[in-house]
């Protein structure tokens, strides 16, 4: 499948390199390719890329062109500008995986949510591109194990109005190995797995770890 992940930091890293691990076409999205490779410190997407020649690099409009699959993977904050920049028409018609969480720093640590209790992120996404089909996913969780789920086990959640788009999804979740995907419904399910940041962000803490995930027990 040809995959784009919009997003050249830890998220966009870990999704890119374990889709292209497991046999995908993958091109990571950014503003600007050149300047994303100059910057070559340690620690650099530069090096990481260096690492993984076969994950491809564009701007936010080529990425998503070429993609039959989007993950968006940047911060909340600039989504939108972000999907903008990729283009209504590169994405329409497509799987769009938000990743994305509403956190606003603003105010220092802990974040508080920009949009919440009766309107999401997830649904402004799908709003402002209602050609798009959009999956809420995996937010709820740090990006180790977003791509290891087996590594702590858990729940990934699903919200999206497209039920086709979900079952891509929820295909692409278990190839990352993910054993319990949870359809939460349409896109307003996003609003209550959005909501559970503060509580992530409290046990982050608590537990001294991000290494940890939510378990529905039935
Ligand atoms: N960190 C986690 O484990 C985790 C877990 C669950 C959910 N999330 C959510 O996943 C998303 C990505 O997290 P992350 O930690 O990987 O993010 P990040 O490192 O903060 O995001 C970096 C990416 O966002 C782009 N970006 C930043 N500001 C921008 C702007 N104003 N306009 C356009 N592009 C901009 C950067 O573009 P360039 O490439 O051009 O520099 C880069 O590609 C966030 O919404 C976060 O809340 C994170």
């Amino acid at each position: 499948m040809r995959i784009a992940v919009l997003g050249t930091g830890g998220v966009g890293r870990a999704l890119a390199g374990r889709l292209a691990e497991l046999g995908h076409d993958v091109t990571v999205g950014t503003r600007d390719p050149a300047a994303t490779l100059a910057r070559a410190e340690p620690g650099s997407f530069r090096e990481w890329a260096d690492a993984r020649p076969a994950v491809g690099l564009a701007s936010y409009p080529d990425a998503a062109a070429g993609a039959d699959v989007v993950f968006n993977a940047t911060p909340g904050d600039a989504t939108l500008d972000v999907l903008a920049a990729a283009g209504a028409g590169s994405l329409a018609g497509k799987v769009l995986v938000d990743v994305s969480n509403p956190l606003d720093f603003s105010a220092g640590f802990p974040p508080t949510l920009f949009v919440k209790d009766t309107d999401s992120l997830g649904e402004r996404v799908q709003a402002a591109y209602p050609d798009a089909r959009v999956v809420k996913t995996l937010q709820t969780m740090n990006n180790s194990i977003m791509v290891h789920p087996e590594s702590v086990g858990g729940t990934a959640f699903v919200a999206g109005d497209d039920a086709d788009a979900k079952a891509v999804v929820t295909a692409l979740l278990a190839e990352m190995g993910h054993a319990d995907v949870l359809d939460l419904g349409d896109i307003t399910g996003s609003r209550g797995t959005e909501m559970l940041l503060p509580l992530w962000v409290r046990l982050m803490g608590v537990l001294g770890t991000a290494e940890f995930n939510f378990k529905i027990v039935r």
